[in-house]
């Protein structure tokens, strides 16, 4: 592929922005900068440089966030920041065949959640993440405002009413980690799941964290704010 459209499609401009930056010798490989836009580059296991960053080649882009409290998940947040601007330009650019440029999250967190979310320029993984049929559980740690009791957590189990839907929704699995937390396992993720279901129990959420997805837990050297690529092993810790 030529090194001007493999900037392109990383996201790093137009392509006429990609060719500028090779011509003033912006960009290298493996250590070496004179460099053509024409140049012919194999993208397997490929990573170039850009003004002193080092990136890697990625047909798509698989990535996950812990996500701050006090950011939206929405392109055009209303109150809080967005959280696409906790990313690299490169990330909110890649081109992309539909209106929307960039990579997406898969589904969404309130702005005073914090945990593990997954973001990607591919649509089918979004369209099969987020699929009822998918069943992936997702792992919160809710921190509740009045003391846990057993009878609240076998609703949890049992199931509760929301008042969008007569259907009961159950937790998968749930557990008392001590007086004011639970650790809550969900397949589905009807808007404020969480919050509803505790509400229906007589508690009210206080803190929420995801901190997992299928088998994928947040790193704990993730900090607050900070992003990284899914590894393939990753990857594979997402399907049921
Ligand atoms: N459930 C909620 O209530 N809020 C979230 O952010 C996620 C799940």
């Amino acid at each position: 592929m030529r090194l001007d459209d493999i900037l392109y499609s990383q996201g790093f401009g137009t392509r006429r922005v990609c060719a500028g930056l090779i011509q003033q010798g912006l960009v290298s490989v493996a250590g070496q900068g004179d460099l053509e836009p024409a140049t012919d580059l194999d993208t397997d296991a490929l990573t170039f440089t850009v003004q002193g960053r080092s990136w890697p080649y990625q047909a798509s882009a698989y990535l996950m966030l812990h996500k701050p409290a006090g950011t939206e998940c929405s392109q055009k947040p209303s109150t809080y920041p967005s959280i696409y601007t906790l990313l690299p330009a490169p990330l909110r650019q890649r081109p992309q065949k539909g209106a929307v440029q960039g990579v997406q999250a898969v589904g969404r967190l309130d702005q005073d959640t914090t945990g593990l979310l997954l973001l990607t320029d591919d649509g089918k993984f979004i369209h099969r993440m987020s699929s009822p049929r998918h069943h992936v559980p997702k792992v919160y740690e809710v921190t509740t405002r009045h003391p846990l009791d057993d009878a609240q957590v076998s609703r949890l189990l049992a199931g509760v009413v929301l008042d969008d839907d007569p259907r009961p929704v159950k937790a998968a699995a749930c557990e008392a980690v001590d007086a004011h937390h639970l650790r809550l396992t969900l397949t589905e993720g009807k808007y404020h799941q969480v919050k509803r279901m505790l509400a229906a129990v007589g508690n009210r959420v206080e803190g929420l964290h995801r901190s997992q997805i299928g088998r994928l837990v947040l790193p704990a050297d993730l900090a607050p704010g900070q992003w990284c690529w899914l590894t393939p092993d990753d990857l594979a810790k997402l399907t049921p």
